[in-house]
């Protein structure tokens, strides 16, 4: 770590021991712990995210709660699609009724919508009981700006338009004690015409490699056994550091930590994923055989306006490619449906690649006009029953050929890593194929964490019933 990186981290341990002051004054005054909610909306990224928030606001002294009647609640928000925006509002106006009742309660508003001009101005107008509003790129700095909180005793809200510094080496709350999501590369350079991440996540910018070994090293020791690498565009990294490193060589390097089972990424772009990637990830025992490579559109004409850079055929000939490279592989995809523009012809092609793809699951989405995106800006935004009507047709052809798809592995033996004991069942315990395809099987939560050997017995469609042999 430079110099500047230490220094900054002593800034933020500074302010988490400042805040810790003032929270176990709190405390005295009320005879109990304080508590602290972080609610996560979105990807992984943000999952990772918060994830940081509240291994900061522990290390302050709060105790972590589902609760969103907590002191201080934290919504780490998305705003891919509007709809994301709308249930925020919803959301914090429930958390004011809240505030009413106790005084003290802590708002936070963070994440991709705080990144946008006009829902900073919305805040400012109508949500004046928002405590602290920070954005993507500062998340390692909440210590202070609740420090500013309370010494100011008015909204704080602090926004930035670019990663300046990123403070790594804070403290972190895994939601899961065995597998971590590891950020590799921050924001997104491709511009889909549909998109606002790259406006609110910012200009794409790899970690050194070093630093992510180091990180994971770390995880592994602390008893994670799975990683899933994070970057908007896994295919990029690397290009742009001062040494550069492909991705496909980042992954040969993280696949020699001893201790470390399995390795899985998100997400490629299938415009740039190399012969290179794909014979690294057929070759390893650890890299997980699954691919997301995510569809859109199958229509070469909506593509091309979507700003993707391949066409219906290199994609079909790009999943030929990878199920000839890697055994057993699992493809799944992101879809949107009702672009503007989108003919039936068009949807025809999306439904004729989730046929030939065969994926074993697929996201679907519904448009949703973004502003500041070129795609905002286009006629022929498709009407509302056209685009559902579809969508269902989607889904249904969706779920005919992955049922299909996940047939193949009935009565397979697959190594499954064990999550937890079933949501349904306490009997059961969950766990994942290197597929990503969920089993449940009879166990107990000693499990957890383990990677076992698991017949798969009976498929329900979307996952499995196994026993452990
Ligand atoms: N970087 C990843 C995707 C990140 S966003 C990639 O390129 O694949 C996750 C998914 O949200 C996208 O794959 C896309 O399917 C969907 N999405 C993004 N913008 C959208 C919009 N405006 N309307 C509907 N879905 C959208
Ligand atoms: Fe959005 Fe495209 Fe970047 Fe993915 S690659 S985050 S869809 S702009
Ligand atoms: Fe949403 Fe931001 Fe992720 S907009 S999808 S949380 S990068």
């Amino acid at each position: 770590m430079s110099e500047l990186q230490n220094e900054l981290r002593d800034r933020q341990l500074k302010y988490i021991s400042l805040c810790g002051e003032e929270i176990r004054r709190r405390e005295e005054e009320l005879g109990r712990k304080l508590t602290a909610c972080v609610v996560t909306f979105g990807c992984q990224m943000n999952a990772r995210d918060s994830e940081k928030l509240l291994g900061i606001l522990e290390q302050i002294g709060f105790v972590a709660t589902e609760s969103e009647e907590a002191d201080i609640v934290i919504y780490n928000t998305c705003t891919v699609r509007e709809n994301a925006n709308s249930r925020v509002y919803g959301r914090l106006g429930r958390l004011h009724s809240m505030k009413k009742k106790n005084p003290d309660k802590l708002i936070g508003l963070c994440g991709c919508m705080a990144q946008e001009k006009g829902v900073i101005e919305t805040i400012k107008r109508s949500y004046r009981y928002v405590d602290i509003v920070f954005g993507t790129f500062n998340v390692f700095a909440v210590a202070e700006l609740l420090y500013n909180r309370f010494t100011s005793g008015s909204q704080v809200i602090d926004i930035w338009d670019s990663a300046k510094d990123i403070v790594e080496d804070l403290p972190t709350d895994r939601k899961f004690k065995f597998k971590s999501g590891v950020n590799i590369m921050y924001g997104c350079n491709n511009f889909c015409s549909y998109c606002i991440v790259p406006y609110v996540r910012g200009r794409e910018k790899s970690r050194e490699p070093e630093e992510i070994i180091a990180e994971i090293s770390h995880l592994v020791a602390d008893g994670v056994k799975e990683v899933m690498l994070l970057g908007q565009n896994v295919n990029s990294y690397g290009k742009s550091l001062e040494y550069p490193v492909t991705f496909a060589q980042l992954l040969k390097r993280i696949e020699q930590i001893d201790g470390l089972e399995r390795i899985r990424f998100m997400t490629p772009h299938p415009k740039d994923l190399s012969d290179e990637l794909i014979e690294v990830v057929g070759q390893s025992e650890k890299i997980c055989n699954h691919i997301h490579l995510p569809l859109q559109s199958g229509s070469s004409r909506l593509l091309k306006l979507m700003n993707r850079h391949y066409t219906k055929e290199s994609y079909l000939a790009l999943v030929e490619k990878i199920r000839a490279g890697i055994p057993n592989v699992s493809i799944t995809t992101d879809i949107i449906v009702g672009f503007p523009g989108e003919t039936e012809e068009d949807f025809e092609d999306t439904l004729d690649v989730v046929r030939k793809s065969r994926f074993d699951s697929a996201f679907t989405f519904i448009y949703s006009k973004r502003t500041g995106t070129p795609a905002a800006e286009m006629e022929d935004q498709v009407p509302e029953d056209v685009v559902k009507e579809r969508f269902n047709r989607l889904l249904k052809t969706v779920d005919e050929v992955a049922h299909e798809q996940i047939k193949r592995f009935e009565g397979t033996v697959q190594k499954v890593l064990v999550e937890d004991v079933s949501e349904h069942d306490p009997e059961y315990v969950t766990g994942r194929m290197t597929g990503n395809v969920l089993v449940h099987f009879k166990g107990d939560a000693s499990l957890a964490g383990t990677v076992v050997p698991v017949r798969c017995t009976e498929s329900k469609g979307f996952y499995y019933f196994g026993e452990k042999v």
